[in-house]
């Protein structure tokens, strides 16, 4: 099982003070990755790095807004000047909309976009430079079921769209770099409980629906999306690039 080992490695998680980065995160630390967790948000209190630390990891937080290019090259430079490489990039930061298309500001779509798409490729770009100039590196992006197909009742165009968006972009970047030693993959997640879906988990209705669309009849936990981004990430995932690996409890076999 050496080959799932992370030990000695730096990982970067986008989005990792919430939900599925932050389980991404300890996971990458469970297999012994140091961990720099980058959100927008500031750290409620030191429990996310205490985590970390405590499996025995280093752990750095990078206050980073991933649609600004600057603070994106300036915590890609911070995590290569403590950690002396960045080895691992996953990219969790995201956000929803739900208005409805004929609806949709130019600016929730911005929004959505930018942080989406732009930010994840800046993120990409940005971690990918010292990636090629070290000859190695592993990139997972978190795209989503929503870039494969239109969830029910949901009125998510501009999600959707980037998350399709996603998927096609970690394609490019497998193909691009695959000449630097570098694998790009994504994960695309069904339903997870999480502070994202929280908006609605609280409908009765909402929520059997959304059940109800699921073959295994749950939600997925997040701790269950970490094992896969480890697996990606690392020596057991060799020959995988440019890979979009679907976690949904069968939501997409319809
Ligand atoms: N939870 C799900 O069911 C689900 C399903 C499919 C895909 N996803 C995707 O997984 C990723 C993580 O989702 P989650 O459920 O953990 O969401 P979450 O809302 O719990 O966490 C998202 C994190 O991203 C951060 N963030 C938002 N905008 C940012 C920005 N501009 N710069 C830096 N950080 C920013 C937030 O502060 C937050 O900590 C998202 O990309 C989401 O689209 C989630």
């Amino acid at each position: 099982m050496d080959k799932f080992s992370l030990a000695g490695k730096t990982t970067v998680v986008t989005g990792g003070l919430s939900g599925l980065g932050q389980a991404i995160a300890l996971s990458m630390a469970e297999a012994g990755a140091n961990v720099v967790l980058a959100d927008m948000r500031e750290p409620e209190d030191n429990a996310a790095l205490a985590a970390i630390e405590k499996l025995g990891s280093k752990a750095l937080f990078v206050k980073t807004d991933v649609t600004k290019e600057q603070q994106v090259t300036d915590f890609v430079d911070k995590t290569v000047r403590e950690f002396g490489s960045i080895d691992i990039l996953v990219t969790a930061a995201g956000v929803g909309n739900k208005t409805p298309a004929e609806d949709l500001t130019e600016a929730e779509w911005n929004k959505v976009m930018d942080t989406n798409l732009k930010g994840l490729f800046l993120c990409c770009q940005k971690a990918g430079i010292k990636m090629i100039a070290q000859k190695s590196g592993s990139i997972v992006n978190i795209s989503s079921m929503s870039g494969f197909m239109v969830n029910k009742d949901r009125t998510i165009s501009a999600y959707c769209a980037s998350k399709s968006a996603v998927s096609m972009l970690t394609k490019n970047l497998a193909v691009e770099w695959a000449k630097h030693n570098i694998r790009v993959n994504a994960i695309a997640p069904g339903y997870f409980v999480t502070p994202f879906n929280a908006v609605w988990m609280d409908n009765p209705q909402a929520t059997e629906l959304a059940l109800n669309l699921t073959p295994m009849k749950r939600f997925g936990q997040p701790h269950e999306i970490g094992p896969a981004a480890v697996f990606l990430a690392s020596p057991a995932a060799s020959f995988i690039t440019g890979h979009t690996l679907v976690i949904d409890g069968g939501y997409t076999c319809w």
